[in-house]
C-alpha cells in the first residue's frame, strides 16, 4: 500500500467512510484514525499499530454534547473540567454506552471520549457522522509521533494517507481523567496538567496512573521508547559513569558541551516548550549513532510531570 501525506480533509473523510484508515493532527500528538464504532476499522488500527488487543483505544468526537450517545452518564464535575480545557488536550474516562464495540474498550464497560484541539481534524469530526478510534500513530511501545514525517517514518505502507497538520504543540498526550465515586481521578498525566484541574474545580484530584497498575491490561511501564539506551537521573554523574560511550543529553536548560550530542528542550525554562520539543528530540538522537541516552528529570510541576512521567517510561 502506498502511503501518501496530504492536507485533503475530503479525502481522508473518505477513505474513513469506506473504513479505511488515516493518520490525524491533534494538538498533542499525531492519531492513526478509524471509525470506532466499525470492528474492522478497529482492527485494523490494531494490526498497523502491531498494538496488543487488550489495550483499549480513545474515541475521538467534535465535542461532548456529540459524546451523549455513547456514555451512559457524564459526572457534573467531568462536565466543568470540558467546559474549561475541551477541545483541548485532555481524555474522559466514562461509562460506556452499548453501541461502542467491546473491541474499542478491549472488554471494558468504560470508554475514554476526547474532542482534540485542531482545526483540520475538528473540521474532518464535523463532516462524519461517526466517531474516530484514534490512538497515537507509532507502532507499539515506539514514540510518539508529531509530525507527518514521523508518522511516515513508522506506518509507511500500512496506511493510504496521512493528513498533514504541521507540528503538534504541545506535544505530549492527553491527560486521562475521570471519578470514583467523590473523587476525581487522573489515570494519564498529560497536556493539562494536574494543578490546572485542581485549580478550575477547586477540589483535590487523586492520581492513579494507569501504568503503575499492574492489574491494569496494556499499560505497560516500558512504553514511548527509542531503540537507544536510556537513563534518566543526575546527568553528570551518568557521563562520569559512562566516559567510554557516545552519549546524547536531554536537558531542561543547561547546555552539555562535552558530550556527543546534546538537545536543551528549553533554553529560557518554559516547560510548555520543552514538552512540544521532547518526542522530536529522542527521535533524533534515535536515528544518530548515540550508543546512551541522558536525560535530567525536570521540574515535577505542570506538563513538567507528563515530561517526567514519558521520560520514565522510555528509559526503562
Ligand atoms: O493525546 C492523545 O490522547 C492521543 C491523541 C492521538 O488523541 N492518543 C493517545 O492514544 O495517546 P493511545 O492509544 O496511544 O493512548 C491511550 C491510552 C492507552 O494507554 C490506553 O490503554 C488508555 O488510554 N485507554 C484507552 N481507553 C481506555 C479504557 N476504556 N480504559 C482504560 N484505559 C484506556
Ligand atoms: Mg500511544
Amino acid at each position: 500500500m502506498q502511503t501518501t501525506i496530504g492536507s485533503d480533509i475530503g479525502q481522508a473523510a473518505e477513505i474513513l467512510r469506506h473504513g479505511g484508515l488515516v493518520a490525524i493532527p491533534t494538538e498533542t500528538v499525531y492519531g492513526l484514525a478509524g471509525n470506532a464504532l466499525d470492528a474492522e476499522a478497529v482492527i485494523g488500527i490494531f494490526e498497523a499499530k502491531q498494538r496488543p488487543r487488550f489495550n483499549p483505544l480513545i474515541m475521538h468526537l467534535p465535542s461532548l454534547e456529540a459524546a451523549e450517545e455513547y456514555v451512559t452518564a457524564i459526572p457534573e464535575v467531568i462536565r466543568e473540567i470540558a467546559v474549561k480545557f475541551s477541545p483541548g488536550p485532555i481524555s474522559y474516562l466514562l461509562p460506556k454506552a452499548r453501541v461502542v464495540p467491546d473491541l474499542l474498550t478491549a472488554g471494558s464497560n468504560k470508554v475514554v471520549i476526547r474532542i482534540p484541539a485542531h482545526p483540520m481534524t475538528m473540521e474532518l469530526l464535523q463532516q462524519l457522522d461517526f466517531p474516530l478510534a484514534a490512538p497515537s500513530a507509532n507502532p507499539f511501545g515506539y514514540v510518539s509521533p508529531v509530525t507527518a514525517r514521523h508518522v511516515m517514518d513508522g506506518l509507511e505502507g500500512r496506511i493510504p494517507y496521512i493528513l498533514d497538520g504541521g507540528t503538534c504543540k504541545v506535544g505530549v498526550e492527553s491527560t486521562i481523567i475521570g471519578t470514583e465515586g467523590d473523587e476525581i481521578v487522573i489515570y494519564r498525566v498529560g497536556g493539562v496538567s494536574v494543578e490546572e484541574i485542581a485549580s478550575v474545580t477547586g477540589r483535590e484530584v487523586v492520581l492513579s496512573l494507569l501504568h503503575k497498575r499492574p492489574e491494569t491490561p496494556g499499560q505497560l511501564k516500558t512504553h514511548y521508547a527509542p531503540s537507544t539506551p536510556m537513563i534518566v537521573g543526575d546527568v553528570d554523574a551518568l557521563i562520569e559513569a559512562n566516559k567510554n560511550k557516545k552519549i546524547a543529553v536531554i536537558s531542561f536548560t543547561a547546555a552539555y558541551p562535552k558530550v556527543y550530542a546534546n538537545k536543551i528542550l528549553s533554553p529560557s525554562g518554559n516547560l510548555h516548550e520543552a514538552a512540544s520539543s521532547l518526542f522530536s528530540a529522542i527521535r533524533e538522537i534515535d536515528r544518530s549513532d548515540a550508543e546512551l541516552i541522558l536525560a535530567e528529570r525536570f521540574p515535577d510541576v505542570g506538563i513538567g510531570r507528563a515530561i517526567n512521567d514519558r521520560l520514565g517510561r522510555a528509559g526503562n
